[in-house]
């Protein structure tokens, strides 16, 4: 079998479950990871590219004979690399900037919702200029909770949910005035508050045809019982029991299809996967937003089921060929458990000692998020979200209780994890 060099963009826990699933391919020459993280160093060969440079990924591609490169966060995808790549002949896992929109511009994905009849809250959209009518309607609004959103990319710090007018009034003066939001906040976006339990559901898109890759419930807030600030994720666990296997067929009907058939009428082909992020309620599920990449720490806890060769998977989706594949998982459940540095998602310290990696079971996964190695070679933190621990089990709980002891022999100084992971799905199932 003849093999091919492939390019990884980013270095997060996302990105190390992506290498790890790559280099599962018999396919795979060598697999080059810009930036990657001290994890991800037996899996492929470390580089440093400046990937908002496009020139620059371009000629590193074309210097190694790269002949697929995927990306695995948002910012590349939405400042356009794909589109950059394709239009010099270079095949790539990953929507175009236009499609990447979706997750780019929340205006954007409200819009299409209600022209294609998606499911979703309602909304009111406003452009900065316009942002005095938005406080004319909190002040009149009778109607709370409501959510108020910046539109661009926000890095998770976009969007407020206003128990009352005090606070929806406190969270419009702050969209319109911090400094890191302000160029997300180019428009602002009003919706209605969803009442119900949050699933992620992902699917593999090649332009016209969708296949359900899996569906995963993340836990997005620092405490447990789900309270505290939100963070980037703090566990994640899949198939999660809220959704069964009718239940992910009608959203795929009703839900993921339709945006992208949506998507191609627009004349923006929707290529790569697409994160729909769902509210379960007492109406049926409704869409909180897509994004335009697998979710992290979904991710994690998604690959390690995938019996495909994820390779073929990314080029027949890049190659709009997705009827050619049969996306085949196990029924194993896989727990995700998120090491974090005390503090996070507000300021944390950074260097602290790891220890404890190398005397994991063999069928635990670790990928790291937030570490560097000193000269001698020995594992700090560097980060927010430190280490994934990932376990599979035939049940759910087996395999929650498999990360749990997985996690504990870990440890630095002020590690923080949730210790209420899959809660939610172990009282579905029982098992
Ligand atoms: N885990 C949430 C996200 O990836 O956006």
């Amino acid at each position: 079998m003849s093999t091919m060099n492939v390019l990884l963009i980013g270095g997060g826990g996302r990105e190390h479950a992506l290498a790890w699933a790559v280099k599962k391919s018999p396919q795979i020459g060598t697999l080059f990871l810009a930036p990657g993280n001290p994890g991800m160093k037996n899996l492929g060969e470390l580089v440093s590219i400046d990937t908002s440079n496009h020139e620059e990924v371009l000629e590193f591609i074309e210097e190694n004979n790269v002949e697929l490169t995927i990306v695995g966060p948002e910012k590349p995808l939405v400042e356009g690399l794909v589109d950059y790549l394709e239009d010099h002949d270079k095949k790539a896992f990953g929507p175009s900037e236009a499609a990447a929109q979706l997750e780019g511009s929340k205006s954007f994905a409200k819009e299409i919702m209600k022209k294609y009849d998606i499911p979703t809250a309602g909304f009111r959209s406003y452009e900065r200029e316009e942002w005095s009518e938005a406080q004319k309607f909190v002040e009149s609004t009778n109607v709370f909770p409501l959510v108020l959103k910046a539109d661009g990319l926000a890095a998770g710090k976009g969007v407020f949910v206003c128990k009352n007018r005090d606070e929806a009034q406190k969270a419009l003066e702050y969209l319109q005035n911090d400094p890191a939001l302000s160029a997300a906040s180019y428009r602002l976006v009003i919706e209605e508050f969803m009442e119900g339990e949050e699933v992620s559901v992902f699917a593999i898109c090649d332009g016209e045809e969708s296949k359900i890759l899996a569906w995963a419930q993340d836990h997005k807030r620092i405490g447990e019982g789900d309270t505290g600030l939100n963070t980037g994720g703090m566990g994640a666990y899949s198939p999660a029991p809220i959704l069964d296997a009718d239940g992910v067929r009608n959203i795929h009907q009703t839900i993921i299809q339709p945006v992208i058939d949506g998507m191609a009428s627009e004349g923006i082909p929707y290529k790569g996967v697409l994160y729909c992020g769902l509210m379960m309620t007492s109406e049926g599920p409704k869409v909180v937003e897509f994004n335009c990449r697998f979710g992290d720490p979904e991710c994690q806890v998604m690959l390690p089921a995938l019996k495909t060769d994820i390779i073929d998977v990314m080029v027949a989706a890049a190659n709009g060929k997705l009827g050619h594949i049969n996306i085949e998982v196990s029924s194993d459940y896989y727990t995700c458990i998120v090491l974090a540095s005390e503090g996070y998602p507000g300021a944390y310290e950074k260097g602290k000692k790891i220890t404890g990696t190398s005397d994991l079971p063999e069928d635990i996964l670790l990928f790291h998020c937030g570490t560097t190695e000193n000269e001698s070679g020995e594992l700090l933190t560097n980060g927010g979200r430190v280490l994934n621990v990932v376990a599979g089990g035939k049940t759910l709980r087996g395999s929650v209780e498999k990360a749990y002891q997985a996690v504990d022999k870990i440890h630095f100084d002020g590690m923080y994890f949730r210790r209420d992971i899959a809660k939610k799905g172990l009282t579905k199932t029982g098992a």
